[in-house]
């Protein structure tokens, strides 16, 4: 399992000094919607200035196939390791995003997010009119078949996606609350121990991490654990 570390702090500065400070600890990056918004492609290089940090950069793409297409290509120019899709979109675009990226010398690895973790059943069930795994199990069968590299999830469909898919098919799940922090806007969360029993192959952490008095600590915490 990996550590995934969102930096969805308000500043670029503060981003930046907290990659400094995990600079040599074997995780990931997570840029997000602000700080990608804010800060554009530059951002993507200064980190990778920092140190060599896989970056994943969660901008998670909805739209028709080919906006959908012309976006995820642009986004793999950046030299970015991951990037993600909504699977409600749909498996025609799906495959139109994996058709165009597979005509690159390059790609990242692209996932399908599923049920936000901040939904709960009766919030979920009045948008899809659906239980959330039932949902999940159909996405997660399109999300296979377009040809995507996995999940986003929480970690209480990991196991389900897997069993219909693979074992390989990946599964990364935001609504981690290592050491039993706030959940704040999380629904669906989960310590590291329900994390590794199902099988996440990414925790993703934001606020238990960046808004502690000692992230790097916290931090190594959660490796020395996983
Ligand atoms: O602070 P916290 O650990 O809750 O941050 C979770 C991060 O994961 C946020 O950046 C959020 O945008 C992202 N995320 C999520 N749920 C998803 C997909 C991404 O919380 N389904």
């Amino acid at each position: 399992m990996k550590l995934c570390v969102a930096l969805d702090m308000a500043k670029k500065d503060d981003c930046l000094a907290l990659a400094r400070e995990l600079k040599g600890l074997d995780l990931w990056l997570k840029v997000g919607l602000r700080a990608y918004l804010r800060d554009g492609a530059k951002f993507i290089e200064e980190l990778k200035n920092i140190s060599d940090f896989k970056i994943f950069l969660d901008l998670k793409i909805y739209d028709i196939p080919n906006t959908m297409a012309d976006a995820c290509e642009v986004i793999s120019s950046l030299g970015v390791d991951m990037i993600n899709i909504h699977a409600s979109a749909g498996q025609i675009a799906m495959k139109a995003v994996m058709d165009r990226l597979n005509s690159l010398p390059k790609r990242p690895l692209v996932l399908a997010v599923s049920a936000l973790t901040s939904f709960d059943e009766s919030e979920f069930k009045s948008i899809y009119n659906s239980s959330i795994n039932q949902s999940v199990i159909n996405m997660a069968q399109i999300t296979y078949k377009s040809g995507l590299d996995g999940m986003v999830c929480s970690v209480y469909e990991s196991l389900a996606i897997k069993s219909v898919t693979n074992d390989n098919f990946i599964t990364l799940t935001p609504g981690i609350r290592p050491f039993g922090e706030e959940n704040a806007d999380q629904k669906r969360v989960a310590d590291l121990t329900t994390a590794l029993d199902n099988k996440s192959d990414f925790i993703v952490v934001g606020r238990p991490i960046y808004a502690s008095n000692n992230p790097k600590e916290i931090a190594q915490r959660i490796l020395s654990q996983i």
